[in-house]
């Protein structure tokens, strides 16, 4: 019996047996592009009607059919009947119900396979733009701590050992760099993502008179797409997403990973805000940075999806294949994960309280100061590796008497053979500001910077 109701049954004796349709079906994940879909279906059926390919009688009971449809479908009264293996179907199926036979003329000059990556990439376009805004939020939250923070002090780490006193603006600011290049990667995309593949049909194009600048245009790409068969088998517009959203990924990651370490009790710099933590179910005393920490863990979730998709398209054959279905589970879950995270990390920095007393006094009574020591001899005409290795000697001789490098006394300095030098001020403070050079942590230079930053989020 043929398995009519499917939009493909006519050449098929009998219907797809269950433990295939259950494994075929996509409705679950590609149901969210209805919105998409009616779109493309619009644009498309007013280009046929225009062309003269369906009357314009048929044009219009399309587009009032696919009103109706919208507005079940926004409702949540639509029916998904269970041949609807995927969004597309369920579109036509019932517009076809509404409509009749003018419905069935909607996939003239047309493939699910133009269909479904139109669908797709108008979705991604949108979700950039939207992204994109939500981006731009999380910079702003991280320059205005940087502008709180201009003076306030930490030690900057190498290995996570004390290294040198750098501001906390400028730390903070690090992270503005790092998402304003992410910026240039999804606005790559959003470039990427600027040509409509509708009308490139099954793969070789369409036998019709179609008109591919209109549907273009109305959907907003700058023009159609150039090779049909690269336009439907190919999804490098969304790995190029997946590569973005890895990328920041990694990058609050790592700010995640200072929020929960900078939240320790041990350090102490940041207290998060109670919107922003968690207590524990057992131990009353607890309050856990929670969205930081999974801040620091969804990046490896995003380099899945990455990775997800890549395999999926390495080694396939052009054009479409059924593989291609596999790419939404991954562009979704993506773009599902970065709405989450980056308002939450927005949120957490701008209400995270940093302590500037506690960042100051870890700055203090160590060694961060040892290489403006060194580069003071250096001043004074010492050759760098000789001065080097005295101020190794004195961080010793410190290390041995349980005091800092300003601390040292004539024993201490006897010790590094640095009788005759009167030291320095080698306090945080001088060490910053010594450090005049571009993209350095003096104060004019930072101020600099964050200027820059700020004049750059125009761009947002
Ligand atoms: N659900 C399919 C997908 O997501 C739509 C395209 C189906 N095309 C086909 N020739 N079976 O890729």
């Amino acid at each position: 019996m043929s398995d009519s109701a499917r939009l493909w049954g006519g050449r098929f004796d009998a219907g797809p047996a269950e433990a295939f349709d259950r494994l075929n079906a996509s409705l679950a994940v590609d149901r969210r592009l209805w919105r998409h879909d009616i779109q493309g279906s619009r644009a498309h059926a007013r280009m046929l009607a225009s062309q003269g390919i369906i009357s314009a009688e048929d044009g219009a009971a399309i587009l009032g059919g696919l009103d109706q449809v919208a507005a079940e479908l926004e409702s949540g009264e639509f029916s998904f009947a269970p041949g609807d293996e995927d969004i597309h179907t369920a579109v036509e199926r019932r517009l076809t119900e509404i409509a009749g036979d003018a419905g069935r003329r909607l996939h003239t000059a047309r493939s699910r396979n133009d269909q479904v990556i139109t669908d797709t990439l108008l979705y991604l376009r949108e979700k950039i733009d939207d992204q994109r805004v939500q981006l731009g939020a999380l910079v702003g939250a991280l320059l205005d701590q940087a502008e709180r923070n201009l003076d306030t002090l930490i030690p900057g780490y190498t290995h996570l050992q004390r290294a040198q006193p750098v501001r906390l603006a400028h730390h903070l600011l690090a992270y503005v760099r790092m998402l304003e290049r992410d910026r240039v990667r999804i606005d790559a995309v959003r470039r990427a993502s600027d040509q409509s593949p509708l009308g490139s049909g099954a793969l070789a194009g369409v036998g019709f008179p179609i008109d591919r600048e209109m549907t273009a245009a109305e959907l907003g790409f700058t023009g159609p797409s150039v090779n049909s068969m690269e336009a439907v088998g190919g999804r490098d517009q969304l790995a190029a997403y997946l590569h973005f959203a890895t990328q920041l990924g990694v990058h609050l990651s790592r700010l995640g990973a200072e929020f929960v370490w900078w939240a320790s009790e041990e350090v102490g710099f940041v207290e998060v805000d109670d919107a922003f933590a968690s207590g524990s179910s057992m131990l009353p005393q607890k309050k856990n940075p929670d969205a930081a920490e999974l801040a620091r863990a969804k990046a490896a979730r995003l380099a899945a999806d990455y990775a997800g998709l890549v395999g999926v398209m390495s080694g396939l054959p052009l054009a479409y294949n059924k593989d291609l279905q596999e790419d939404k589970t991954f562009l979704f879950d993506a773009a599902d994960t970065v709405d989450l995270l980056v308002p939450a990390m927005t949120g957490m920095v701008a209400t995270a309280q940093f302590q500037p007393e506690v960042c100051r006094a870890a700055c203090e009574g160590g060694f961060l100061a040892a290489i403006d020591l060194a580069d003071h001899l250096v001043r004074e005409g010492w050759p760098f590796r000789k001065a080097h290795e005295a101020v190794g000697a004195l961080v010793r001789a410190c290390e041995a008497a349980g005091v800092g490098l300003a601390e040292a006394g004539p024993t201490e300095l006897e010790a590094a053979d640095l009788v005759e030098i009167t030291l320095p001020s080698l306090d945080a403070e001088a060490s910053v500001e010594a450090k005049d050079v571009v993209g350095g942590t003096a104060r004019v230079r930072v101020q600099s910077e964050l200027a820059a930053a700020r004049a750059q989020l125009n761009e947002w």
